[in-house]
């Protein structure tokens, strides 16, 4: 594969971590030079099929902090899909293409930074809130970062031993954890220690604020979701209900959406 160019650089798989049959991680090196906020995308590119010149690209947050040496991306395989059927067959050392443009504005810049913020997400939408975790900035802003993430089986709970075990003894993040990270699980589709109603429902009921023992108001909260767009539309009305808005550069509000398809 040689399509490197001003705006697309080739770079390197340097491990892959497998959850489960059908979902992973996995991190790349790092482009010089290359520099991106907490919850931006990269696009990443690979040929249609092995050996074709034609090219197919998707989006993918990037789940590392926006000071990591590498980049680390959380994936799911699309049965079929045009391409996770090829990123799934992808080894150390296999190469793939990506943009030399950061994009994407789930960023805590859009809004007025202060209060809590609450990061919704369904399954591999984690992602982004990952990098925010590892990012000074989005915890020096925020009186507590509580993240919630929805799945259906306990097994798509990615990252929850890292979350739980390994950020709160971090030498740089440890001490933020343990004060001001607040995680819930939901996990819908199957008996579990955690709540199994989906994220729009807890928020309307109130129970969702009770779980993580702090209040989702106008004042008190900004609300990033991520994920299945269902989900985001579902959630955003949700929240629409209780008077939060949309942040927008002329009015600013409470909530940031990405939506991954
Ligand atoms: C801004 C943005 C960021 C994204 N970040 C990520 C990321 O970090 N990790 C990631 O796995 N995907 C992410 N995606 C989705 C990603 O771009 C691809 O859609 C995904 O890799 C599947 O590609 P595909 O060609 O195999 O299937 P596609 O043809 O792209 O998708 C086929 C169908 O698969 C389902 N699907 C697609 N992506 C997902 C997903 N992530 N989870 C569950 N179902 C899905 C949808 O029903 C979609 O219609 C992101 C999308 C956007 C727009
Ligand atoms: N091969 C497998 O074993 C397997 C397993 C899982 C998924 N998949 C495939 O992978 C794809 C994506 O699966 P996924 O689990 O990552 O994503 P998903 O279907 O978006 O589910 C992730 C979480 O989001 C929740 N959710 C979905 N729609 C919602 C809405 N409108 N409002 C609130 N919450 C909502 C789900 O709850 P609900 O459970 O209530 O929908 C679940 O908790 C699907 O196409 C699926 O076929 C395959």
């Amino acid at each position: 594969m040689s399509n490197a160019s001003d705006k697309v650089v080739e770079v390197a798989i340097t491990s892959i971590r497998p959850w489960t049959d059908h979902l992973f991680s996995f991190k790349t090196e790092r482009p010089k030079g290359f520099k991106f906020s907490a919850g931006q995308f990269a696009r990443l590119g690979l040929p249609a099929q092995a050996g074709s010149d034609q090219l197919v690209w998707r989006a993918y947050s990037i789940a590392s902090g926006p000071f990591d040496e590498e980049l680390e991306y959380y994936s799911i395989v699309v049965p079929g899909g045009a391409f996770t059927s090829q990123l799934k067959d992808l080894r150390v050392g296999d190469r793939l293409l990506m943009e030399r443009q950061n994009h994407g504005f789930l960023t805590t810049d859009q809004f007025p930074l202060g209060g809590d913020l609450w990061m919704l997400a369904s399954g591999t939408g984690l992602a982004p809130f990952l990098s925010m975790l590892q990012d000074p900035s989005c915890w020096e802003s925020f009186d507590r970062l509580i993240l919630v993430h929805s799945v259906r089986a306990k097994a798509e709970l990615a990252y929850q031993d890292w979350i739980e075990s390994e950020l709160p003894q971090h030498p740089i993040f440890g001490a933020w954890a343990q004060e001001k990270l607040v995680y819930q699980p939901v996990v819908t589709r199957e008996p579990s220690a955690y709540p199994s109603k989906r994220i729009p429902e807890l928020i309307a009921s109130g129970e969702l604020a009770r779980l993580v023992g702090r209040p989702l108001s106008l004042t008190a909260s900004k609300c990033m979701l991520c994920g299945n767009p269902e989900m985001v539309s579902d959630t955003k009305k949700s929240l629409k209900d209780q008077g939060f808005v949309t942040s927008r550069r002329s009015r600013p509000g409470q909530i940031a959406t990405e939506n991954y398809w």
